[in-house]
């Protein structure tokens, strides 16, 4: 049998049923909105792009713990490397030197040369959240400015600077954040006004980041944060010419341009490593996390060394960020996403999936636009095709629907109406077949 053949889950429970856990989740943890589903699932195993419940019921995961596992569950290749350097040496503080920092920061900067061949300093964090807030700081010592620029739809995380930096209401609870951030209108083409092209929209959007940079900043910024597709806010995908656009507009402005990769980074969207570069623009600043630890906690700056100069000897630290098991969970990942080819797979597979779901999208009534590159992919769910109306009670339906029938997938946008296909790098074709086949089947039982 091969390594990476699906094998059923060993019945390492007893497992106690969804209930009883949901009850001791709401007792003991805080009141916020939590699982996803009218009845709650429950996952106690994973194997590659599937997942398993406590009765052994397998589940085809098109949302990888949100955009989150990239080569696959518990990968046997990850397994064995993280398992090994747990074994040996788990946390280095970075008082002493362990060469396994340094080696994977050379490997992940070899994979950032086609984005910006100037990224060469790295930081390691603990999430996507605390990457950004690190960019953030880094900008604000290289530019002495301290004004940011954000997309509205944008979802950058939850310290207070990646929320004062999110633009979707729901995700901002109302507290004085931290100053100086603006937000520029998405390139939501779905959504534009029917007075205007795409083309002129798309121009329409510059002009209006840029009259944000004039109106609400002094003038002169420390950057612009950009999901190259968003992620949370709904996959809303821009048009090729939006951001270099903005790049010129943040450039006239002294800003440096912060791509945030959280989901998009190491594949995700077909080909290219990073995002960003299938719209041709040069960070200055990258962050990344999720699918660079497959589910193992790992954010990473990287910059340029000229802009990394202006924080030199000023104190900064985390204690987890760089540890000896962080740097083997992400090589593990770097050698299965090689060897594996994920990113051409990620462009094939994607590519053969937005296909189907357009195909689906013309033949019911409710899905308004499907729209993605490579596995990131959103269906925009409405009442009416021409109203454009905001359907999520139909999306919250179709995320049970589907689940029944053995697939999982997510849910963003600002109305909470746009499905999220996200699945793990891996994927097959007969996959993308099931994903088609469950919404399809869905949607004609709603
Ligand atoms: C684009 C983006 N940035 C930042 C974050 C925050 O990452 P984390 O949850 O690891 O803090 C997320 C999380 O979903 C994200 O999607």
């Amino acid at each position: 049998m091969k390594e990476t053949e699906l094998m059923e889950p060993a019945a390492t429970g007893p497992w106690p049923s969804p209930d009883e856990t949901a009850k001791l989740r709401e007792r003991y943890i805080l009141p916020l909105p939590g699982p996803m589903y009218s009845k709650p699932l429950q996952i106690v195993k994973g194997r590659m792009q599937y997942v398993f419940d406590e009765t052994g019921r397998r589940y085809l995961d098109a949302f990888a713990g949100v955009a989150t596992v990239s080569i696959g569950h518990s990968h046997p290749h990850f397994v064995r490397k993280l398992s090994e350097q747990i074994g040996e040496y788990l946390h280095n503080p970075a008082l002493y030197l362990h060469p396994s920092l340094p080696r994977y920061a050379e490997r992940l900067i070899a994979k950032l040369k086609t984005a910006n061949p100037a990224l060469e300093a790295c930081f390691f964090t603990n999430s996507g959240s605390e990457a950004n807030e690190l960019a953030a700081l880094i900008a604000k010592n290289f530019t002495g400015s301290h004004e940011f620029v954000a997309m509205r739809h944008s979802y950058h995380g939850r310290t207070l600077m990646a929320m004062a930096l999110t633009g979707q209401a729901n995700w901002r609870h109302s507290m004085p954040y931290v100053y100086g951030v603006s937000f520029a209108p998405a390139n939501y083409v779905y959504r534009k006004p029917d007075s205007m092209d795409a083309r002129q929209f798309t121009q329409w959007c510059v002009g209006e980041l840029e009259d944000a940079i004039n109106a609400s900043t002094s003038g002169k910024i420390a950057g612009f944060y950009a999901e190259p597709i968003n992620g949370v806010g709904g996959v809303i995908t821009p048009e090729p010419e939006y951001f270099p656009g903005a790049y010129e507009a943040i450039k006239r402005h002294g800003g440096l341009f912060i791509a945030d990769e959280v989901q998009t980074g190491l594949g995700r969207t077909g080909r290219k490593f990073l995002g960003i570069e299938q719209w041709g623009v040069k960070p200055d600043i990258v962050t990344m996390a999720k699918g660079l630890g497959n589910g193992y906690p790992i954010g990473a700056v990287v910059t340029t060394r000229e802009i990394a100069a202006a924080v030199k000897g000023k104190l900064h630290y985390n204690t987890f960020g760089g540890s000896p098991a962080q740097m083997a969970a992400a090589s593990a990942v770097l050698d299965v996403f090689d060897s594996e080819n994920l990113s051409e797979n990620a462009h094939q597979v994607g590519g053969y999936l937005l296909g189907a779901l357009g195909k689906l999208a013309e033949r019911s009534g409710c899905i308004g636009e499907v729209r993605g590159k490579g596995l990131m992919i959103g269906l925009e769910l409405v009442k009416d095709k021409k109203s454009k109306e905001p359907a999520p009670e139909l999306a919250l339906k179709i995320l049970d629907a589907c689940k029944e029938r053995g697939v999982l997938i997510g849910k963003g946008g600002m109305a909470g109406n746009v499905l999220r296909v996200k699945p793990p790098l891996c994927i097959t074709r007969q996959d993308a077949d099931a994903v088609v086949a469950a919404l399809s089947e869905s949607i004609a039982g709603l």
